[in-house]
């Protein structure tokens, strides 16, 4: 392997190189071309990685379990109410503790902060699983799914339609890194953060590619190589919902929308989808979506992140 990426934190994709990512993506490729042979490939046998959600999860939770015990390794689920950090021990002495214990942690919740605490305190690598603000092990799933679909990265244009969120703030640091020109159509007032567009257009200029923001979802479909939609209401919003609804309907991706996009986009979206709301059955179900694949690639992604960190 290029490079040693032992001991790493992946918290946001903003602190990988485009090397790394490389080296994630390719080693998550012939992970999964290993996995189809059926041969099997334990570099983590005696390592523990601890998984903490605080938030409901399906491919997450599953596909991490699944990827350690497919590397020699096991996983253990921790809860929200598992863990003595519900009944006030700081996240500090909880890094402290599990680092004398575990060989990785993984962890999904809400303050991105706390992440980054838990990292800043922990002797061992510290994976992000989603916070509010970012979702980085998804969207290196993307990007392996665009990579095999389209046969490269660099030049592509992907087109994210609906809600500025933790998704979409992970797209773009992935696509301003790996040099993807992307365009983001949201309403007016769900608008990715402006130091997160800032920050991704800093990393696009260097790489050579174009970030653009619209509210026209039409418009910013034109010439896409790949359209991309997430939930409109993300996990800890359920209070916004009715407001969410209404001022998102107008960027439901849907067939008369994929029309100006054309025929040779793919549709992605992380799952899980709410039929529906911002994508309709059609485009979920269409020749175009690709959505099973990139939840796929989760696995083989979280295979190659730990293989490399732990
Ligand atoms: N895409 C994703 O992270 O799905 P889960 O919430 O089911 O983990
Ligand atoms: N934006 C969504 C992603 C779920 C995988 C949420 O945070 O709920």
């Amino acid at each position: 392997m290029a490079k040693n990426m032992k001991g790493k934190d992946l918290i946001s994709l903003l602190d990988l190189t485009p090397e790394e990512i490389d080296q994630i993506l390719d080693t998550a490729s012939f992970l999964k071309r290993l996995h189809y042979t059926g041969e099997p490939f334990r570099p983590l046998q005696g390592k523990t990685l601890g998984m903490i959600f605080t938030k409901p999860s399906t491919r997450t939770r599953v596909s991490f379990q699944v990827a350690i015990y497919q590397l020699g390794g096991m996983g253990i689920y921790l809860g929200a109410d598992d863990l003595q950090l519900g009944r006030g021990e700081t996240i500090a002495d909880t890094a402290r503790v599990l680092s004398r214990y575990l060989d990785g942690i993984m962890i999904r919740t809400f303050a991105h902060d706390d992440v980054v605490q838990l990292a800043e305190h922990a002797d061992i690598p510290v994976v992000n699983g989603l916070t509010d603000l970012l979702h980085p092990t998804q969207v290196l799933a993307d990007l392996l799914t665009l990579r095999e679909k389209k046969g490269r990265l660099a030049g592509l244009k992907l087109t994210y339609i609906g809600d500025g969120n933790n998704v979409a703030h992970s797209l773009l640091f992935g696509c301003a890194k790996m040099g993807v020109n992307l365009t983001l159509a949201t309403p007016a007032g769900h608008e990715p953060l402006a130091w997160v567009v800032a920050r991704a257009k800093e990393e696009a200029a260097r790489r050579g590619c174009q970030i653009e923001l619209t509210d026209d979802p039409r418009a910013a479909v034109q010439g896409a190589d790949a359209v991309y939609t997430d939930v409109w209401t993300s996990m800890g919003q359920e209070q916004e919902r009715e407001q969410r609804l209404k001022a998102l309907q107008p960027f439901q991706v849907n067939a008369r929308l994929m029309a100006h996009a054309g025929e040779d986009a793919l549709f992605l979206h992380c799952l899980p989808a709410h039929r529906g709301e911002e994508v309709t059955d059609e485009v979920m179900d269409g020749p175009q979506s690709v959505v099973f694949d990139e939840a796929e690639n989760r696995l083989h992604v979280h295979k190659a992140i730990l293989a490399l960190v732990m």
